[in-house]
């Protein structure tokens, strides 16, 4: 069976999945239709009924309206502009829907990794007495345990792809504080903010650093992680694409296709385990 899939976005990665997989560079998959912002209610819908699975690489504006149409279609959706979540009305209206991340919606990790190993210790180390599963909120009458794991998401990036106009002469930290106040607040920059904190601590726990570095060349990572079963710290330096004005890093696209191909291969959704109960933190 091959995995029909639409499009929405032309741009840095909506134009690279399209591309491979309009190619036939993509095992499993057809590409069946291609939404840019100029495409109308009837061609959408038509979009919608000839697909099984929706890439969604528009803007957050655009994934808020096609999101609940291509649910509602009985599509699968994987969603580039993940930092929508991060809203609450969007979140109750996943749940509405019966909507179940990690199966018909998938996040790619974009242009993070090691988030394997990250929810692996995020498992690990909520397994302890007092906790019944993971993300579950039950609590014995041993009182409930708090997991004793911390993770931090620093992004540098240049300070034009932050917005950042102010002349700057060294790195500046422009914005602290939780993965779901850095995807209300930088929605361009936080998506991968966004997949990590799905991975492991839920949105209000993940703490995300923003610093524009005026001497930037590429988007850099940072990902610290702490537990009871060891200490991660991974760096990553992505190549930006100069088309997106800086802010997307060409291997986004390269981790929706690998999503792809893995789940048209093994005709399930394939991605990183998310624990979709984390949304709403502890
Ligand atoms: N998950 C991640 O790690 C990650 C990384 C980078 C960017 N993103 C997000 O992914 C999305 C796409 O990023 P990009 O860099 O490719 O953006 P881009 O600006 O290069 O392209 C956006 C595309 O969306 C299209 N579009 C606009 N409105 C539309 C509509 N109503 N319907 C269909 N298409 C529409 C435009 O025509 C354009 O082709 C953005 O929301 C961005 O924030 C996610």
């Amino acid at each position: 069976m091959t995995w029909r899939i639409a499009v929405a976005g032309t741009g840095t990665i909506g134009g690279r999945v399209a591309a491979e997989l309009g190619a036939g560079r993509v095992a499993g998959c057809e590409l069946v239709a291609v939404l840019d912002s100029s495409s109308d209610d009837t061609v959408i819908g038509e979009a919608l009924r000839s697909a099984d699975l929706l890439v969604e690489a528009s803007t957050a504006a655009a994934a808020r309206v096609l999101l609940p149409r291509a649910l509602d279609a009985g599509l699968r959706i994987v969603l580039c502009s993940c930092g929508i979540l991060a809203d609450r009305s969007v979140e109750s209206d996943l749940r509405r829907r019966g909507a179940v991340l990690g199966a018909d919606v998938l996040v790619p990790a974009g242009a993070i990794g090691g988030l394997d190993i990250l929810g692996a210790a995020y498992r690990a180390s909520v397994r302890t007495p007092g906790r019944t599963s993971v993300g579950t909120s039950d609590c014995t009458a041993g009182g409930c345990a708090v997991p004793e794991v911390t993770v931090r998401h620093t992004t540098t990036k240049k300070p034009a792809a932050l917005g950042v106009s102010a002349i700057l002469t060294e790195p500046d930290v422009v914005f602290r504080g939780s993965a779901r106040e850095a995807a209300l607040a930088y929605p361009l920059t936080s998506n991968s903010s966004v997949a990590l904190a799905l991975a492991t601590t839920g949105l209000d726990n993940v703490e995300v650093v923003i610093v524009a570095d005026p001497a930037a060349t590429s988007t850099r990572h940072r990902i610290e992680l702490s537990s009871s079963v060891g200490r991660y710290d991974f760096a990553i330096e992505n190549t930006v694409s100069p088309a997106s004005g800086g802010r997307t890093s060409e291997i986004t696209a390269w981790s929706v296709i690998d999503v792809l191909e893995k789940s048209a291969r093994s005709r399930t959704p394939v991605m990183t385990r998310f624990h979709s109960e984390v949304i709403q933190g502890h």
